[in-house]
């Protein structure tokens, strides 16, 4: 069933919060009133979010049907990540996938969400090289993706990248802590920004943020430290293993939803098994098929 913050099902009594996962939108007769609700999720509702101590929730999408399902859920932003490259592509890291495989999935879930904000990934090699490949890149997934704002990943370094992405009209949301794309620099999945290195998370932060990052994601950051940016920045930040003081949280679907087999990182909270779903349905279409159950008279002309 739909929540109650989406459009099409609001009566005026049940009017909900913009944000699915504060307080107001799981109390809605109490807390709605005098609000309106959300056609299109824009980068001032987040921030709206933030001045208002709310929260709200991204997912990755790759394809119509999960960004179709994730909008109607009322999820506020869907995030085409270049964790497609190892999640839909097969690859075992984020760093192989290009521009050219990212597009065609931006414009599938770009069209299928009628409410969510979609933010597209700027894959590794497309943004590094200078701030003009950066806007040419962000153009692309604006203009051929029909994404609404990209990430990228990147340090206090990337100041000057942000800015000219923003000048061009880009929203971009800066993703700092462990960052997929330098897995090899930063030596593995690790923790970022513990004790004295803290600090290094507030500086990139704050510098990414005054160069016109709408917000700021961080990856795998100890819950204090990521409070500490939070409380630095006026931008709403997103979370991903970061503790729950972050205006959003991230999640790649195919975890939170159980797709994926394997080891499953700390930071994922299961809400569903659905390999286990898919697998037995596979199982019982097989089994029907070798044994002549299916098709039976109802599926045949
Ligand atoms: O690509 C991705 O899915 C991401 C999330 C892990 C934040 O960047």
């Amino acid at each position: 069933m739909a929540p109650s913050n989406l459009p099409e099902s609001t009566t005026p009594a049940e009017v909900p919060a913009p944000y699915g996962s504060g307080p107001a939108a799981t109390a809605p007769a109490q807390s709605a009133a005098g609000r309106k609700p959300i056609s299109r999720v824009r980068i001032h509702h987040l921030q709206q979010a933030k001045d208002n101590g709310e929260h709200f929730a991204m997912l990755t999408a790759y394809e119509q049907y999960t960004a179709e399902i994730f909008d109607q859920a009322g999820i506020e932003v869907l995030l085409v990540g270049d964790s497609a490259s190892n999640n839909v592509f097969g690859n075992e890291t984020s760093l192989p996938v290009t521009v050219d495989e990212l597009l065609p999935l931006t414009r599938a879930v770009s069209r299928a969400a009628k409410r969510a904000l979609i933010v597209a990934d700027l894959p590794f090699g497309s943004y590094e090289v200078s701030p003009g490949q950066a806007v040419a890149t962000g153009v692309r997934f604006l203009k051929e993706g029909l994404a609404h704002a990209v990430k990228i990943e990147g340090t206090a370094y990337y100041a000057d990248t942000v800015k000219a992405m923003v000048q061009a009209g880009i929203p971009v949301m800066a993703h700092i802590g462990f960052t997929p794309q330098s897995e090899h620099s930063l030596g593995g999945y690790r923790v970022q920004g513990r004790g004295d290195d803290a600090q290094r998370l507030v500086d990139d932060a704050v510098a990414l943020q005054d160069a016109g990052a709408f917000s700021v994601l961080m990856e795998m950051v100890p819950a204090e430290t990521a409070a500490v940016v939070d409380a630095a920045l006026r931008v709403p930040t997103v979370g991903i293993g970061a503790g729950k003081s972050t205006t959003g949280q991230v999640l790649v679907w195919q975890d939170m939803a159980g797709l994926r087999g394997g080891k499953m990182a700390k930071f994922v909270k299961q809400y569903a098994d659905l390999r286990t779903t898919l697998s037995d349905a596979a199982a019982a279409y097989g089994e029907d098929v070798r044994s002549g159950q299916f098709p039976g008279p109802e599926h045949s002309f």
